[in-house]
């Protein structure tokens, strides 16, 4: 697949070499195009080593347009993606002016475009910006995220480009080109996020997951070429692009949208946090507050991982273990009681784990066990597909 990659001009832009590798080892051919404020984030010596291939930024450089004219380079693309998507050029895109290649090519180009915007959340949610959003949607242009999150000025918003994983899997999910991973033509289930649990139409019982890691999970097999349902609790975070997301509130409802899906799953990962726990009854109205101390009432929630795992013919397992203390003794009692094929242990508490953007693990199979230092979560996220997918095809290999 051939991608022409521009790139404007935002802090995000940053990102730029690392999205090129994603979209190379993926197997596509990456010409980049950087606008004139690009090269204020990132250095062209650098896109040039992850890209293999010169850097086109000017309209009129005669030596570069000899080789391959603007013309040609957007008969060429098989899609046109801009990350970062700055609100400049999502402007300039939208007047339909052609000021500079960039916006040359997206004119000439019959290709589909997807844009990544990446900016303050102010910037992002500001009304030019919206109306612009919402003219480039309708002209059928693809509009990749932003995600929410805490952004390069200190605040927190929308605005955020998403990760370059999410970006690269979305780009081949548009055009329907497979991607070779090692996923390929696998359907892997995966639940993410917090349940709720209520009380009364006003309360419910719920936990501080954030879905971070169950996201990052989902787009990492996304990326590896797996078909992946995410079934999420309520979580604040952006949809994954071309990745089907089912959305549930309670652990019965996560447990139903699992077992309508998982019959044709070659795997399914648990990293939602479940409630262990519902009240025994919902109280249809507010309750009111009366004496000094009260009673809640508490049953057990289905066990979703232990029901998927029990199956007849149940798809390779893996579970997550979050725990404050003795984190390897109870991963591995759960791993065995539970029947799974692999569990992700993972400690939480004060600054770790839980609503936070890295992450350590420590991965557990019946005769073996590996961990994983502090990164981020995509990075540990991608280690552990990698790490799933070598189980699971050792499982079926050994099971044929
Ligand atoms: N899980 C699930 N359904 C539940 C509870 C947990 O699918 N009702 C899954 C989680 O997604 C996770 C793993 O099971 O993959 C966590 O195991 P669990 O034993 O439930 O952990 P805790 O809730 O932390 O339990 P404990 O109180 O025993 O530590």
């Amino acid at each position: 697949m051939n991608v022409v990659l521009g790139i404007s001009g935002g802090i995000a832009a940053y990102k730029a070499p690392d999205l090129v590798r994603r979209l190379r080892e993926r197997g596509a051919d990456v010409q980049i195009v950087t606008t004139a404020s690009a090269e204020e984030f990132v250095t062209s010596t650098a896109l040039q080593a992850v890209s293999g291939r010169p850097i086109r930024s000017n309209l009129w450089d005669k030596e570069a347009e000899a080789a391959m004219s603007h013309i040609e380079l957007a008969r060429w693309a098989d899609v046109v993606l801009i990350a970062p998507a700055t609100a400049e050029v999502m402007a300039r895109i939208v007047s339909g002016g052609a000021p500079d290649l960039l916006t040359t090519i997206c004119l000439a180009t019959e290709a589909p475009i997807a844009l990544a915007p990446a900016m303050n959340h102010v910037m992002w949610s500001n009304q030019a910006t919206q109306a612009n959003r919402d003219v480039l949607e309708k002209r059928g242009i693809h509009i990749l995220g932003p995600g929410i999150g805490s952004q390069a000025c200190g605040e927190t918003g929308a605005g955020r480009m998403l990760e370059p994983d999410a970006i690269a899997a979305a780009v081949f999910s548009l055009t329907g080109a497979q991607i070779d991973g090692l996923l390929k033509g696998r359907k892997v289930v995966i639940t993410a996020g917090p349940t709720r649990e209520a009380i009364d139409p006003v309360r419910y019982i719920t936990n501080r997951s954030s879905g971070k890691m169950g996201y990052a999970i989902a787009s990492a097999a996304a990326a590896q070429g797996a078909d992946v349902v995410l079934i999420s609790g309520p979580v604040n975070l952006a949809e994954p692009p071309g990745i089907e997301v089912i959305k549930v509130e309670s652990a019965q409802q996560m447990y139903e949208a699992t077992h309508n899906v998982i019959r044709d799953a070659d795997i399914f990962i648990a990293a939602a946090a479940v409630a262990d726990y519902r009240p025994a009854s919902v109280v249809a109205q507010k309750i009111k507050k009366k004496d000094e101390a009260m009673r809640l009432e508490l049953v057990r929630c289905p066990d979703i991982l232990a029901s998927v795992a029990a199956l007849p013919t149940a798809p390779f397992t893996v579970g997550f273990a979050a725990e404050t203390d003795k984190v390897i003794e109870y991963a591995r009692g759960k791993l065995e009681k539970k029947k799974l094929d692999l569990i992700i242990a993972n400690r939480v508490g004060d600054n770790c784990g839980f609503d936070r953007d890295d992450n350590t693990a420590t991965a557990l199979w019946q005769n073996g066990e590996q961990s994983f230092p502090t990164c981020s979560k995509s990075d540990l996220a991608r280690e552990l597909i990698e790490l799933v997918a070598q189980h699971f095809y050792a499982v079926r290999s050994a099971d044929t």
